[in-house]
């Protein structure tokens, strides 16, 4: 990776963390666990996977989670595809040193076609893509999940609302993401007082041409105390750096009020009695 790569990347991804620095695929390999824990496991919905082979992981980041399906599920081929280069070598890298042959990265950028022949796939992940995809990138990229998965295949989606606190700078911090990523188009929540994806991913697979859609929602508590709780705090210290540029270029905030909330927040997670929960929704639905 060098640097005119990365630069390039950041410049025309719409990503709101640089998609190439370390320290964010460090805390995606943190994210990734603690959800995985928090749902209780893979496919906590049960989904029916004895027909499921080929599987697609959609801006799988460093692939903590399709590695460890490949891994249970070793009768399944797997392909995670990530905007970032960095995060593509990383996970190559893991699926080597684990001698798993069954997984192969890719980069490619999911806002553009995907670069896949028509019902490829018996099943389309992904997880937490709010990030980078626009109100309007979603009815594109769920074209593209139809055309690449095969009749009878399934689609599924899982994303997040946070920031449920008594931590003050920390809710504040939340608050101050949902509005930047609403005057950004990046949130659905015509106020921006939210993430917004959760309550629009059934009708946007619907209108995909999806069918059974079904859902299921998860909590991750992360209170004083709480198992997750050192995991998550390690999550928010990275993210809540990390995003500071974002929340300063989107206008909601200065560098200097986005730093004294951050330092406040480091403090309010460490009181004992700190509580805090995060929500995820899964949606799913078969072609
Ligand atoms: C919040 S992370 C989610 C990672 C993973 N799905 C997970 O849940 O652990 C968002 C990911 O989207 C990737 N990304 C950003 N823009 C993208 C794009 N245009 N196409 C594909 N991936 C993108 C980032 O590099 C990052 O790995």
């Amino acid at each position: 990776m060098n640097e005119n790569t990365t630069s390039a990347n950041q410049q025309t991804n719409s990503y709101v963390i640089d998609a190439e620095n370390a320290a964010e695929m460090a805390r995606l390999n943190v994210q990734d666990k603690l959800i995985t824990r928090a749902m209780g496991g893979l496919f906590p919905e049960q989904i029916n996977l004895t027909e499921t082979r080929r599987l697609l992981d959609i801006a799988c980041g460093p692939g903590g989670w399709l590695l460890e399906v490949m891994k249970q599920y070793p009768h399944m081929q797997g392909v995670g595809i990530d905007i970032s280069q960095l995060m593509m070598e990383y996970a190559t890298g893991a699926a080597q040193r684990e001698k798993l042959q069954n997984v192969y990265f890719r980069v490619m950028d999911a806002t553009q076609s995907l670069d896949f022949p028509d019902q490829t796939f018996d099943l389309v992940n992904g997880r937490i893509l709010t990030g980078f995809l626009s109100t309007n990138g979603w009815p594109s990229l769920l074209q593209e999940c139809w055309r690449i998965t095969r009749p009878g295949g399934s689609i599924r989606l899982t994303e997040p609302e946070y920031g449920f606190t008594n931590s003050a700078a920390l809710d504040a911090l939340t608050g101050m993401m949902a509005q930047a990523l609403q005057r950004t188009n990046h949130s659905f929540s015509p106020h921006g007082r939210t993430f917004g994806t959760t309550p629009m991913l059934r009708l946007l697979i619907q209108q995909a041409g999806y069918q059974e859609i079904q859902h299921k929602a998860h909590v991750i508590d992360y209170s004083a105390g709480a198992e997750l709780h050192k995991s998550n705090v390690q999550n928010l210290l990275i993210v809540y750096k990390l995003l500071q540029p974002f929340l300063v270029k989107a206008g909601i905030t200065t560098t200097e009020e986005a730093e004294r909330l951050y330092e406040q927040m480091i403090e309010d997670l460490q009181r004992p009695d700190f509580c805090g929960i995060d929500f995820y929704l899964t949606v799913w639905g078969h072609k």
